[in-house]
């Protein structure tokens, strides 16, 4: 078989992580500390995959080609490939063409997140040469996902026979995992289709029609979990389950600081008098001081804390935050965000918060 290209989907708004997607790309929220897109890139890498495709929307494409570069520094290269409008993702494939030639490839949504990487995928896909396969797992909701249908072949083996988008009434709990492998057939297929009721080129129909046409399609279910990071729980779901398994390493100054179970401390990064309840992340030039970071926190480069409690939250780079009473817990704070207590009105709040903010106060 040639050489497997990998495409990544990053060209997606966010709509349902705004205020944060106002300004940056939805890719590049990050799950402990790294974005979400490196993630995706690193999984391809690792499978040996390393001609990747990245497609970009216009409003965020600079902000992605500045953040992943070249791809040299993952071992891989990159080619960013600009999608005019967000058309679907069988139009994703159409756009990435002139790309991806007459390549195999692995199909992998930007903000999607799978733990046990995609080595597996690709050794069954190169071992039974099928025109495409799919990743499934089953969930409690499948009315949100494309939703496959799978019946058994001739000689035992699994074939996917149906699939379907957002089904009223799913056939099955097996959702689409944002990770495909396809032969070159699939541009054809993709060319085929017309757009669903909500405007777009579904790859679920493009797919469909490749088995429609004769073509084989296997299925690959899931073995650990999988994330769709496009909203906040998930965003802070996926930080949990990626906290969950790092390592400790203490690269920063600790004075007079508690550091209990797995903590990472990066570089330049200085804790005065603070207690961190592992596992938790904490960026390079952070200063903490008279605080308690709790489990399953990410603290981005450069915040400043001091006197406050926070736990289980993403806290985007520079973001500054003293003197609260009570505890901040499962937030999502974007670059930049200071929050404090405003002195000369005790009984009153001040906000500036983005459109789309929710701020919770018992
Ligand atoms: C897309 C696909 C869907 C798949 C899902 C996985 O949905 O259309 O088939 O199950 O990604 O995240 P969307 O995120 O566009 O609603």
């Amino acid at each position: 078989m040639s050489e497997l290209k990998g495409l990544i989907l990053a060209g997606g708004e966010g709509t349902r992580l705004r205020p944060i997607t106002h300004t940056s790309a939805k890719q590049l929220v990050p799950v402990a500390n790294k974005p979400v897109l490196f993630y995706g890139i690193e999984a391809l890498v690792a499978a040996g995959i390393t001609q990747i495709g990245v497609i970009v929307a216009p409003q965020t494409a600079a902000e992605i080609e500045a953040a992943a570069g070249s791809g040299e520094r993952f071992g891989a290269q990159i080619t960013y490939i600009p999608q005019q409008a967000p058309l679907g993702l069988a139009h994703a494939v159409l756009t990435a063409e002139p790309f991806l030639g007459e390549s195999s490839f692995v199909m992998y949504l930007g903000d999607n997140l799978l733990q046990g990487g995609i080595q597996d995928l690709v050794a069954a896909f190169r071992a039974s040469a099928p025109d495409a396969l799919i990743l499934l797992t089953p969930v409690d909701d499948p009315e949100s996902y494309g939703v496959a249908e799978l019946a058994s072949a001739p000689g035992g083996a699994m074939r996917v026979v149906r699939l379907i988008e957002k089904p009223k009434q799913p056939p099955s709990d097996l959702a689409l995992v944002g990770v495909y492998m396809f032969t070159a057939r699939i541009h054809a297929a993709a060319r085929s289709i017309s757009p669903s009721a909500r405007g777009e080129l579904e790859i679920t129909d493009a797919i469909q029609s490749i088995i429609d046409g004769g073509g084989r399609v296997e299925p690959h279910i899931v073995e650990g979990w999988w994330k769709d990071t496009g909203r906040l729980e998930d965003m802070l779901e996926a930080n949990r389950l990626i906290l969950d398994a790092i390592g400790a390493s203490l690269e920063g100054e600790l004075v007079e600081t508690t550091v209990e179970g797995r903590v990472q401390v990066a570089a330049g990064a200085r804790l005065l008098r603070t207690r961190v309840r592992g596992p938790a992340i904490i960026g390079a030039g952070a200063q903490i001081s008279d605080c308690y970071i709790g489990p399953y926190t990410a603290i981005g480069d450069g915040c400043t804390l001091e006197r406050a409690e926070v736990e289980h939250s993403i806290l985007l780079a520079g973001c500054s935050i003293s003197d609260i009473d009570g505890r901040i817990e499962s937030s999502l704070l974007g670059r930049n965000v200071r929050i404090g207590r405003d002195r000369g009105a005790p009984r009153a709040y001040r906000f500036m918060v983005g459109d789309n903010s929710e701020v919770a106060i018992p």
